[in-house]
This record gives structure tokens, sequence and C-alpha cells, in this order.
């Protein structure tokens, strides 16, 4: 095994996932790529891996990987997929498994998603149904992965009707976390991701909210020692708290939903604006945020002033935060709620929504009539 060096080893966290037999270690530090390949070895039946990256992150990080899993004697194939949500489709999820078994892979041999949530979430469906299922391990490189995607087993990938509707829970045997590989993560997709680490204050940890008011601009723009202070404490706390989520609601029969807070309204705004730059998925998930609580505000679940709270967060940090940022004269309330009728998260043809009593405390209700969404939607329309 490589020995990974001294000042990564100093900066090093782990944060297991405890889910019996299929449990797992999140690894958090800077400059872990340089060492990935004598851990990834640790967890593999045979020293050889297909590493499934994007066309943005090879030029950066493949090398570094390549060098690391040389030196560890792992060997490895590459499969370069094209950067954005739109690769996580039918078309190239099929491309991916045939190039995969054109590879000859065995079923000993684990995948590798090296990139972000797109990576993160094509190559865990296809580790899941390739030869009936493959070890995967996840090397995070944006912050919605790190604080979110590569954590908790859900892979897939969205269709023509909606957002991430085919899938499968597959959880990795390794998470990788290199803090280092968000200095070269453009800014709005830093912010975006920056959205889901909100999600961990607002849905449960108040306090965790407080501090990102205090400490978000750091994160996201600060001089190095303090901004690289601020990912990480934001990524560990984060990646406990939806460890902890998971290990208890692995398939999310319950509580897991909570993670789902501003995704209804969320994968709605995506599916309108087409899965495409105009909106990505954390700036979606803002919007959704807000709009989840301005429902609990409507509905007297919770006072207006935590929605207005929330709002100028989201706004100071420079993310979206209301519709009317993104709406054209081609978005209605009848068109969103539609999108809405197709999310997952519908039960007996009712929608399922995370609200909110206050900032840090949401819960799951099925008890939303259709009428209040669509009011809101309105309003949230007309401005
Ligand atoms: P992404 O994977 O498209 O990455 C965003 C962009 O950043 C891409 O252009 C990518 O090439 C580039 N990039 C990645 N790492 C980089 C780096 N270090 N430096 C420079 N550029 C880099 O998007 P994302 O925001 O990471 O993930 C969004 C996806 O995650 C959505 O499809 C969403 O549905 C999914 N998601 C899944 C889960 C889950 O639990 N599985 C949770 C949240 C979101
Ligand atoms: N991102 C939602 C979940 O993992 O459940």
């Amino acid at each position: 095994m490589t020995a990974p060096d001294k000042q990564a080893l100093a900066c090093l966290s782990s944060i297991d996932v405890d889910l019996g037999q299929r449990s797992y270690r999140i690894e958090v530090g800077e400059g872990l790529l340089d060492s990935a390949g004598g851990v990834i070895k640790s967890r593999l039946v045979q020293p050889r891996v297909a590493v499934i990256t994007d066309s943005n992150v090879e030029p950066l990080y493949r090398a570094r990987l390549e060098k690391s899993l040389d030196q560890a004697g792992v060997d490895h194939q590459w499969i370069v997929l094209p950067a954005g949500e739109r690769t996580k489709d039918f078309f190239h999820l099929r491309r991916l498994v045939d190039d995969l078994l054109f590879m000859r892979i065995e079923r000993s041999t684990a995948l590798v998603a090296l990139g972000g949530g797109v990576i993160g979430d094509i190559t865990g469906f296809a580790a899941a149904i390739t030869l009936r299922g493959l070890d995967f391990i996840q090397i995070p490189t944006t912050l919605l992965a790190q604080v979110d995607s590569s954590v908790g087993g859900k892979t897939g990938i969205n269709t023509t009707a909606g957002k991430n509707l085919v899938g499968a829970f597959h959880q990795p045997r390794l998470v990788l976390t290199d803090t280092q590989t968000l200095d070269t993560l453009a800014h709005r997709e830093l912010l975006a991701g920056y959205a889901e680490v909100v999600k961990y204050g607002l849905l449960g940890d108040g306090a965790f909210f407080d501090w990102l008011e205090e400490n978000g601009r750091v994160l996201v723009n600060g001089n190095s020692i303090a901004k690289n202070e601020a990912r990480r404490h934001a990524i560990i706390t984060c990646c406990r708290a939806k460890a902890a989520i998971v290990a208890a609601d692995e398939r999310e029969a319950g509580q897991r939903a909570l993670l789902n807070l501003g995704h209804t309204f969320g994968h709605a705004l995506e599916a309108q604006a087409g899965y495409g730059d105009a909106l990505l998925h954390g700036e979606a998930v803002a919007i959704g945020m807000v709009m989840a609580f301005d429902l609990s505000a409507r509905l007297g679940l919770c006072p207006a002033g935590q929605a207005d709270r929330v709002r100028r967060h989201m706004a100071d940090m420079g993310l979206p935060s209301h519709i009317k940022h993104l709406a054209d004269s081609s978005w209605s309330a009848d068109g969103l709620l539609a999108h809405m009728s197709l999310d997952k998260k519908v039960i007996g043809g009712k929608l399922n929504f995370v609200l909110v009593r206050g900032i840090g405390d949401a819960f799951i209700t099925g008890e939303v009539e259709k009428s209040e969404v669509m009011a809101l939607l309105k309003d949230a329309l007309a401005g």
C-alpha cells in the first residue's frame, strides 16, 4: 500500500456508514487522490478497476489517480463520458455498460466513479446492473457529490418522464473525498453544491445553519486556510448527518425522505428547465427549499420570518431563491404541478412533501392539498 503523505494524514477524517455487511467508510482529506491507489486496493477482490469519469474531470485528475493506482499495483482501464446532466440517460448508460462488457470486466472488477453526482449516479447504476452487480468506489469531485450524492447508495438516471426515475439502491464499498479537488470547480458549481450543504442545516441542524450564515462566504470565497477549514467542517458535518440517516433508513421507508427537502419543487423546476445549464440541480434545490419554507409558512406551520431568513441566506450567497429568476412565459403552475405528479415521492396519487416547523425542524407529510400548492406556484410565477 502506498503511504499517504504526512500532510494528507494530518487532515484525514473517517466517517463510517453502518449498514451491516454493506457498511463502508467515507475518508475525507486534502490531497487524498495521491494515496487513493493503496486505499482502493485494500477494498478490491482482484487488483483491477474500471475508472469512469467525465470529459472535464479527466484532464484535471486522471494522471494523479493513474499514478497512485500504478504505485499500488492496481490495473486500470478508463471510460470518459461527456460532462453534464444529460449524460445521465439510457443512451449513455447503455454505452457505458457495453464498453465495460467489451473490456471483459469480471464480477470481481470494481468500478471507480471519479467525478460529480452525474458520474457517481450513472456509474453506481451501471455497477448495480452489470453482471448482476459489481463493487464500486466513489471519488466525488464536486461539493454536491462530496456532501450528498456519493453517500447512501442511490444510483440512477433521468428519463423523459422525470428525474432519477430509473435506478437502484447500490452502496459503494468506499468513498474517498479529496477536498482539494474543489479548488478547480467552477464557482457556480460550488454554489450549487452549497445548496445541498444548507439542506442539512435546514432539515435537522439549526446550529449548523447558524454556522453557515457566519461562515458560508468563507467556505465559498475565503482565503486558502480559512476556506479549507470551513469546507472540511461542512463536508464532515454533512457526511455524518447523511451517514446516520442512511444507516437508520437505507431504502427511504421513512426519515431518509427528509433529505428530499426542496426536491419535489426542485425536480419540477429542473424538468421544466430541461436538465441543462439553464438550471443546475443544486440551484433548483435552493429555490425548492425556499418554496418548501414558503409553503410551510402559508400553511401556518412555520413562522414567515424563518422563510425570509432562508431566502436571504440563499440570496446573500448568490444562489437563486425565487422561480422568477428563471421562469419565462412558457412556465405555468399547471405545468409545474404536472412535473411534480411524476415525482417518485407521489404515494397513492398524493404528493409527498418535506415541510418545516422552522429552521432545523423538517418533517414529511402527504397531507398537502393540491390547491395550496397551485396557489403557491401561481403566486410565485406572478413574482
Ligand atoms: P456534475 O456531476 O454534472 O458536475 C458538475 C460539473 O462540474 C460538471 O461539468 C463536471 O464535469 C464538473 N466537475 C466535476 N468535478 C470537477 C472538479 N473537481 N473541477 C472542475 N470541474 C469539475 O453535477 P453535480 O452537481 O456534482 O451532481 C448533480 C447530480 O447529482 C444530479 O444528477 C443529481 O440528481 C445527482 N444527485 C444524486 C444524489 C444521490 O443521492 N445519488 C444526491 C444529490 C444529487
Ligand atoms: N439525496 C437524497 C438521498 O440520498 O436520499
